[in-house]
C-alpha cells in the first residue's frame, strides 16, 4: 500500500494516452451511462474540457524485478480521477467528476472541483452548473463546500432508478470574492494534502500561473 503522504497530487488536461484509465474510472463510477466519445474528451473543438487526477509516487526500492523496472527520479503515475465540463456561453457545465474507490477520500475529488471551478473563471465563465443525484450524499457535501447551491430539482431525471436530481449552481466565478474564496481553498488544501498542481498555466499559456501548495 502506498504511503498516501509520499504522494503528490495533480490534476492537468486529459491527453489520449488517459483514454483507458478513465474509460475504467467511469465505468465504476456510472456503470449505467453510454461511455464518452473521446472528442469530447479531447476538447470537441473548444467546447468541453476533462481533466484528469493524477497521483503521482516517488520512486520506489521494490523488490527483485519490481526494483528493475522503477527509473530512478522518475516518479511513477497513476490516473485515479477525471472532471468532464461543457462550456456552452457564460456558463461551465460539470457533466462527470469520479475518483476510482481505491482512492477515494484523499483529496482528488476536491483537487478536480477546485481546477475545474479556477479553470472555468480563467475561460470567462460566470457560473457553474451540474446535477447530482438527491441521494449522493458525498458528492453533494463536496459541491457544497465549493459554493454550489441546490436551486432546483429534477424530478426522475435518472433514467436507470428514476432517482431525482438536484441542479446545483456556483454564482460569481468572475467576482473578487470568488478569488479569494479559490486562494484560501487552495491554501487550506495545501496545508492538508501537500505539495499540488492544477493545470491552469498550460490552458490559459500563463507559464508562471500554477498555483501549487506545500504541506
Ligand atoms: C464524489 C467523489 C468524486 C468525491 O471524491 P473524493 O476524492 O472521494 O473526495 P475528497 O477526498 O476530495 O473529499 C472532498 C469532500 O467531499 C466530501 N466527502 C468526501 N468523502 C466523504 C464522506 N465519506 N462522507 C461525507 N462527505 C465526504 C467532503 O465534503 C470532503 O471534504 P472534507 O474532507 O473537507 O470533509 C467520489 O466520492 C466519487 O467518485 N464518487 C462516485 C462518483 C460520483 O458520485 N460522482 C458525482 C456525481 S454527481
Amino acid at each position: 500500500m502506498v504511503d498516501v503522504d509520499t504522494v503528490r497530487r495533480k490534476v492537468r488536461l486529459f491527453v489520449e494516452e488517459d483514454l483507458a484509465a478513465v474509460r475504467a474510472i467511469e465505468r465504476e463510477a456510472f456503470p449505467e451511462q453510454r461511455p464518452t466519445p473521446l472528442y469530447e474528451m479531447l476538447g470537441h473543438g473548444g467546447l468541453s474540457r476533462y481533466l484528469v487526477a493524477v497521483a503521482c509516487r516517488p520512486p520506489e526500492g521494490g523488490r527483485g524485478l519490481l526494483r528493475l523496472l522503477d527509473r530512478p527520479g522518475r516518479p511513477r503515475e497513476e490516473v485515479v480521477g477525471y472532471l468532464g465540463m461543457w462550456l456552452p456561453a457564460q456558463e461551465a457545465h460539470i457533466v462527470a467528476v469520479a475518483v476510482t474507490k481505491p482512492w477515494r477520500g484523499r483529496g482528488f475529488g476536491e483537487l478536480l472541483i477546485m481546477c475545474a471551478l479556477e479553470l472555468a473563471a480563467a475561460l470567462g465563465k460566470r457560473e457553474a452548473v451540474l446535477e447530482c443525484r438527491v441521494s449522493n450524499a458525498i458528492a453533494i457535501a463536496l459541491y457544497e463546500k465549493y459554493g454550489f447551491q441546490k436551486v432546483t430539482v429534477r424530478p426522475r431525471y435518472y433514467s436507470d432508478n428514476q432517482e431525482d436530481a438536484y441542479v446545483m449552481v456556483r454564482e460569481g466565478l468572475d467576482s473578487l470574492d470568488f478569488q479569494q474564496f479559490l486562494e484560501g481553498m487552495k491554501a487550506n488544501y495545501g496545508r492538508r494534502w501537500g505539495l499540488w498542481e492544477g493545470p491552469i498555466a498550460a490552458e490559459v499559456g500563463a507559464h508562471d500561473g500554477i498555483k501549487g501548495g506545500s504541506g
